[in-house]
């Protein structure tokens, strides 16, 4: 831990609070120096020695003081600093904090290095996706084109990170090829397209190609990272953006900050809303270019998706039930496919409200389909999770209904007509100001906020790093929710 970015430390410029501080020190030091050492010369009494001794004590003693003033570090008054001082070990040679604030006071880039991951986590999966498609193998698999789909975001963040620096300038984040100058390390797994490989086909069919032997081996792989093993993990970032990605391992990377699409898959101790990040699914519908109204826009509720679903999708068929007889509700069933993303595009740009419900977990990419078409959200899944809550206040262009109220025959269509045009209107505005968060191809779009999220977690992960170097490893029962919920305290040891 002490040889933590020992370059940030020697190189950084002198604090801002050490020039206010000296010069005044300074000039009272010399004024108590010069008097009474005049008027001792002058008086030439019997005195004169004694009042001499007496006098440089009382200078040595406040040489003495002024010196413990100079040399105790101050508190940074700087709140937004970076903060790598708080271990007491690094205060030990009684410097002032200096490489906290730079010149212009304003807070650094987070620094965040990207592991050069084996290509059988990258695109090795990519030419197993081809493979088990009747495509043939390539010598060089750097040149594979990522395949579409709706958990594509892991291919959008290993781009921008693939990128140089110098074509990353807007990023809020700044990329660094030396490990030790890192703030957070990203391991750019495409666990999402691993998982459906073998998509549809049945179970040793195909390539062979196995996603649970992938999460295995990428365990392996970063168990013997220096930078892994670290900090127990607290300062990695991995993607899992599909809910069921990486689901066999975890628990073994949980301490990760965590790239998702929600927590439905995940139990109170391996995902949260304090510690990970929810990210938006890469809509895969056009966006509507045309202008508000609700002149072109005929139908009342729109939705087009699979009808049955599991567990939190249950209530997709009984909505259908619902709905389907209304004459100004369109409703249909459709898998994912070419022909049907035309028509669901088709038909969210023609809507007023576009239906959400849960699918097997509470999200789903139809929210982010609805808003690029300025078709506004209706969402029926109470415990759905959404991405940059912080900055996006989803009420003001989203329609949420209780899941139970949903499920009352003419609830929501008789909610939905009531609104008027210029709410709707007034929604779609709101929908155009927010489109770029969902936009992972906005040069200032999805890409850019996940990493502005993911920076906002570096102080908790310090607080993290810390806590766990002094835990005693011990199963609770109950889980503890002091941070993060966990049955657990701490790590398996506490000497390292
Ligand atoms: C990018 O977006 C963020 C907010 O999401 C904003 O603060 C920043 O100014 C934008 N940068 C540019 C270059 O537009
Ligand atoms: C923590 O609790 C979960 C269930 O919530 C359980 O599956 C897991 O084994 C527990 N872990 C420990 C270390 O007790």
């Amino acid at each position: 831990m002490k040889t933590r970015k020992p370059s940030a430390r020697s190189s950084s410029p002198s604090s801002s609070s050490s020039p206010s501080v000296s010069p005044h020190y300074a000039t009272t030091l010399t004024q108590q120096q010069t008097l009474p050492l005049f008027s001792n010369m002058v008086r030439k009494s019997s005195l004169f020695k004694q009042t001499l001794i007496a006098t440089l004590v009382f200078l040595l003693a406040i040489y003495a003081l002024f010196t413990i003033f100079f040399h105790t570090p101050l508190p940074p008054s700087d709140p937004s600093s970076d903060d790598d001082d708080v271990e007491i070990s690094s205060r030990d040679n009684l410097n002032f904090p200096l490489k906290q604030i730079d010149g212009s006071g304003i807070a650094k880039k987070v620094k965040v290095f990207m592991y050069d991951l084996p290509h059988k986590f990258t695109y090795g999966i990519i030419q197993q996706h081809g493979l088990a498609r009747g495509g043939s193998p390539v010598a060089d698999v750097t040149s594979l084109k990522y395949p579409g789909h709706q958990h594509m975001h892991e291919w959008f963040l290993f781009s921008d990170l693939v990128r140089p620096e110098s074509d990353r300038l807007g990023s809020p984040i700044v990329k660094v090829t030396d490990p030790e100058e890192a703030d957070l390390f990203y391991i750019p797994v495409f666990s999402s397209l691993s998982l459906i490989v073998n998509a549809g086909r049945p179970p040793g069919s195909g390539s062979g190609y196995s996603d649970e032997q992938m999460q295995e081996e990428l365990v392996e792989w970063l168990k013997r990272q220096e930078y892994w093993k670290r900090n127990n993990g607290w300062d990695n970032v991995i993607i899992a953006g599909d809910p069921n990605a990486l689901y066999r391992v975890v628990d073994r990377v949980k301490n990760a900050v965590l790239l998702v699409a929600d927590f439905g898959r995940l139990r109170q101790d391996q995902g949260s809303l304090v510690k990970d990040v929810i990210i938006p699914y890469s809509h895969r519908i056009s966006a509507y270019t045309g202008d508000f109204g609700v002149k072109e826009r005929k139908t009342l509720l729109f939705f087009m998706g699979n009808r049955y679903r599991k567990e939190g999708g249950k209530i997709r068929d009984l909505l259908f039930q619902i709905l389907e007889n209304d004459e100004d509700v369109v409703i249909k069933h459709g898998t994912q496919s070419r022909e049907n993303r035309r028509a669901a595009s088709h038909g969210m740009h023609t809507s007023k409200f576009c239906l959400n419900p849960a699918g097997d977990t509470p999200s789903a990419c139809r929210l982010f389909d609805s808003i690029v078409s300025l078709c506004v959200p209706v969402i029926v899944s109470d415990s759905i999770e959404l991405p940059f809550e912080d900055i996006i206040d989803y009420k003001k262009f989203s329609v949420f209904v209780e899941t139970a109220a949903a499920l009352k025959p003419g609830y929501l269509v008789s909610l939905l007509r009531k609104v008027p045009a210029e709410k709707i209107i007034e929604y779609q505005k709101a929908m155009k100001e927010v489109k770029r968060y969902y936009d992972y191809t906005h040069p200032n779009g999805t890409v850019n906020e996940i990493w502005r999220q993911v920076s906002q977690k570096l102080a908790l992960i310090k607080l993290m790093i810390n806590r766990d170097k002094r835990l005693v490893k011990k199963d609770l029962s109950e889980p503890n929710c002091c941070c993060l919920c966990s049955n657990q305290t701490g790590i398996i040891s506490s000497l390292r």
